[in-house]
Formats: structure tokens, C-alpha cells, sequence
């Protein structure tokens, strides 16, 4: 089915070699500009999900680091990458979970358990992203959030080829027929989070944004 709807080479990279090797090092830095993380932050307040939620909300970050741009913390977030040293220094991570979803896209997590899954600038790297987002559907409670986010930036060699070669509205595309294809959940929306791009001149950020169906 996914062969359909993404062409031969979609899914191939430049650096093939397996993500452990090049996520080996401990990067402390941040990906994106102060005003594309202010975005995030605005966008995670505003649906709730982090700690200014009245009631209990267990959150799951996938491809985290040492930073999850949430104001607050969630009760509970488990936070899932490449990186152990980065994953250890998330100061809101209540859970740590070491894995590599372009091996394994199964999430090890029960289904219907969590309130919101975050991919935060990142989703551009998986070469299984259907399969992934399909686990993402499973984990969630119905009426849950799924929210991917991204800019402009990347690493060119571990970006997919889909979605290096493709211009922003191109990439909003790609990520809302991830969702759309892998199911579960209802009608994607895209959004641009910052300034219009005629006037910014800051990192763009963009979100695709669905709730868990049923
Ligand atoms: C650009 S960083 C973004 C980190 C963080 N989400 C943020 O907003 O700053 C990409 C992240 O994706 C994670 N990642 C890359 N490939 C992965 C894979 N195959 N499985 C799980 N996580 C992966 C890396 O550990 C890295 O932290």
C-alpha cells in the first residue's frame, strides 16, 4: 500500500549506516531558533498537554532529546530516542526509553495509554514513518493528539529523500499522508505556527496536528 503513495528512493538516505552510528555522540544543542521553540511551547500550552492541564496527563515524546519544549511539566513523559546522555538530561522525563523506531517501529507501550504522542522536529528521519504513526494510533486514548512538528532545518544526510527534496508546503504534505495513510486517526490540520514567511525571517515551524479517531 505505502509503495503506492510514496515512490521508489522515497524513503532511501544518504547515510544508510544505522542510526546508532550517527546518533552515537550526545548533541546538547537545540535544532531550531528561540522563536520556533517558543512556537512548540505555545502550540503544546494551548492543547493542553503539558503541566497547566487541570488533570493528569501522561505524554509520550518520540525521537526526544535533552529537551522536549513543553512550559511545564506533564505528570507524567516518557521520552523515547537514539541518545541515552541526552535522553538522562530531559529535566521533565519521568521515563526514558532507548530505541531505534527505523529498526523497530513498534512502540513498547500499552494501547489507549497515553493523552498527547509529540514528534518534534524529527519525523523527517524515519524510513518506516506509516508504521510508526499507525503504533502512534494505537497508544492513544481516542480524542488524543498527535503532534508533529517541523522547520526548515535537518541533517541532509539522515533525512529521507521524500522529504529532503521537497519545498515546506511539499513536507507538510508528506507528514499529513503519513497520518492520513497510517489511519486512526481523524483529518490531519496543518499549520504554520510562526509569522507568515513574507515578513519572518526566524525558523519556520509548521504543525500537523490529529486526534486519535473513535
Ligand atoms: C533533530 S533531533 C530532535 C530532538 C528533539 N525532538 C528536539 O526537538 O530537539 C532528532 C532526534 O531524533 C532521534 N532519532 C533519530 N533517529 C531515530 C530513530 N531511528 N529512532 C528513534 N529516535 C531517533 C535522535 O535521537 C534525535 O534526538
Amino acid at each position: 500500500m505505502d509503495a503506492d503513495v510514496f515512490p521508489p528512493g522515497f524513503f532511501a538516505r544518504e547515510d544508510e549506516r544505522t542510526d546508532r552510528t550517527f546518533y552515537g555522540p550526545p548533541r546538547f544543542v537545540t535544532h531550531i531558533d528561540d522563536g520556533a521553540i517558543a512556537a512548540v511551547g505555545d502550540l503544546y500550552a494551548e492543547l493542553g498537554i503539558d503541566g497547566s492541564a487541570d488533570e493528569p496527563r501522561r505524554v509520550l515524546d518520540l525521537m526526544s532529546s535533552w529537551v522536549s519544549h513543553l512550559r511545564t511539566a506533564p505528570s507524567e513523559l516518557v521520552v523515547l530516542g537514539m541518545n541515552a546522555a541526552e535522553l538522562d538530561a530531559n529535566p521533565l522525563a519521568t521515563q526514558r526509553v532507548l530505541a531505534d523506531l527505523n529498526e523497530d517501529p513498534v512502540l513498547p507501550f500499552e494501547d489507549a495509554s497515553f493523552d498527547a504522542v509529540l514528534c518534534c522536529v524529527s519525523v523527517d528521519y524515519l524510513v518506516r514513518p506509516v508504521e510508526v504513526l499507525r503504533e502512534a494510533a494505537r497508544v492513544l486514548r481516542p480524542g488524543a493528539p498527535l503532534v508533529l512538528t517541523f522547520s526548515n532545518r535537518l541533517f541532509p544526510t539522515k533525512a529521507v529523500a521524500g522529504w529532503l527534496y521537497a519545498d515546506e508546503p511539499g513536507r507538510c504534505t508528506i507528514a499529513a499522508t503519513y497520518v492520513r495513510v497510517a489511519g486512526g486517526f481523524d483529518e490531519p490540520e496543518v499549520s504554520l505556527r510562526t509569522p507568515s514567511r513574507r515578513t519572518y525571517r526566524g525558523d519556520p515551524l509548521y504543525a500537523v496536528l490529529a486526534r486519535r479517531s473513535g
